[in-house]
């Protein structure tokens, strides 16, 4: 067995076949329902979101093509020592030691580049977990939070929908709605808005930092050049002119017919007043608007977050998966 450090690069055989393993033991979890992504948006989101992400892949004498395939993720902009790991074995490789392996050697490539701690997830389509809750317990890993897969299938009728929005009072709050992309004006609330989500969602059993949010760092992630498709609505509250709620749905090229919930937030002084449905609603009339295409939206919330499922399962959301997350110290 002999592990590798590759670059990733779009049409490059060796990233395709890396890629692939991730696929293949994607499959094996979720069967026909599993995620695909593609290269492309791997090799883009690493710099907008201020992350170095390594590759590696394992080969096998006598096997045909790679066994396994593994990527570290470092952040440089905040919460530095917490990286992620994203690993998958071959199915007719696994239960060999070949994870195992892997494992060891990535969490050595996070120390060594000065890393001290992984966060990562792992989802299936059963409430209990799957290979990889066994992987990760005998790994060391605990268990920080259990999220909920939730999905709906589109398109949801009209009707349906204005029987859902709660149309907030217009001299109170006006929902906005950008596509592709979000203009100037809105960029330094926006970083505000992204500074709390990143406390003020349930993040479970685990410390993290508060995350450095400025207009150029939103600039970067949302406003330049990417092939990742996004929408995002926004409530504004009238009397101050400030945005104060959001919510962003993004589409990948490596799944078009799939648009996947990013962040959802309501500042803490202006909850109580269904700004959280209204801004989804919102997005989600938008979503049908710009990308009849798109046939499902998937979110995942922490179990805890009652609330948040509460909003999804009235706009007729159902769960079809759980996701756990999983902190080890270096
Ligand atoms: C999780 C995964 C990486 C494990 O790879 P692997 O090469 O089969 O793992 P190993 O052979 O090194 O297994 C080590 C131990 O993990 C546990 N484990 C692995 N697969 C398991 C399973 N299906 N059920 C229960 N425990 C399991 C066992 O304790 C195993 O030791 P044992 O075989 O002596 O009982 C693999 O199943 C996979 O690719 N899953 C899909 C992708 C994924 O979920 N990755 C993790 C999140 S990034």
């Amino acid at each position: 067995m002999q592990i590798k450090e590759i670059d990733l690069a779009v049409d490059d055989l060796t990233s395709e076949a890396w890629l692939e393993v991730h696929h293949a033991a994607n499959r094996h979890v979720w069967g026909g329902a599993a995620e695909r992504t593609s290269i492309a948006e791997i090799v883009d989101v690493a710099e907008r979101r201020h992350e170095v992400r390594r590759s590696f892949v394992v080969t096998e004498e006598g096997a045909d093509g790679p066994v396994a395939a593994a990527q570290t993720i470092r952040r440089t902009r905040d919460n530095v020592g917490t990286a992620g790991l994203w690993l998958s074995v071959q199915p007719d490789h696994q239960r060999r030691g070949i994870g195992s392996s892997l494992l060891v050697h990535c969490e050595q490539v996070l120390r060594d580049d000065g890393c001290d701690r992984i966060h990562e997830h792992s989802g299936a389509p059963v409430e209990n977990g799957d290979a990889a809750t066994g992987f990760a317990h005998v790994n060391d890993y605990r268990q920080t939070l259990l999220d909920l897969r939730q999905d709906l299938a589109l398109p949801v009728d009209e009707a349906a929908l204005t029987a859902l929005d709660p149309r907030p009072d217009p001299a109170a709050y006006v929902i906005e709605t950008s596509v592709d992309g979000l203009p100037e004006a809105w960029l330094e609330d926006r970083a505000l808005l992204a500074r709390r989500m990143s406390t003020d969602a349930p993040s479970g059993d685990i410390d993290l930092d508060e995350e450095d949010w400025d207009a150029e760092r939103v600039r970067l992630l949302w406003n330049t050049p990417s092939p990742i498709w996004g929408i995002e609505s926004v409530a504004r509250h009238v009397p101050t002119g400030r945005l104060v709620a959001f919510t962003d749905i993004v589409v990948r090229p490596g799944q078009p017919d799939l648009a996947v919930q990013s962040d959802t937030l309501v500042l803490r002084e202006h909850r109580g007043r269904a700004l959280g449905l209204a801004v989804k609603i919102a997005n989600l009339r938008a979503l049908q608007r710009e990308r009849p295409d798109v046939t499902t939206v998937r979110t995942w919330n922490a179990d805890t977050n009652t609330h948040m499922v509460a909003i999804n399962e009235r706009m007729g959301f159902v769960v079809t998966g759980w996701t756990r997350e999983w902190a080890k110290d270096l």
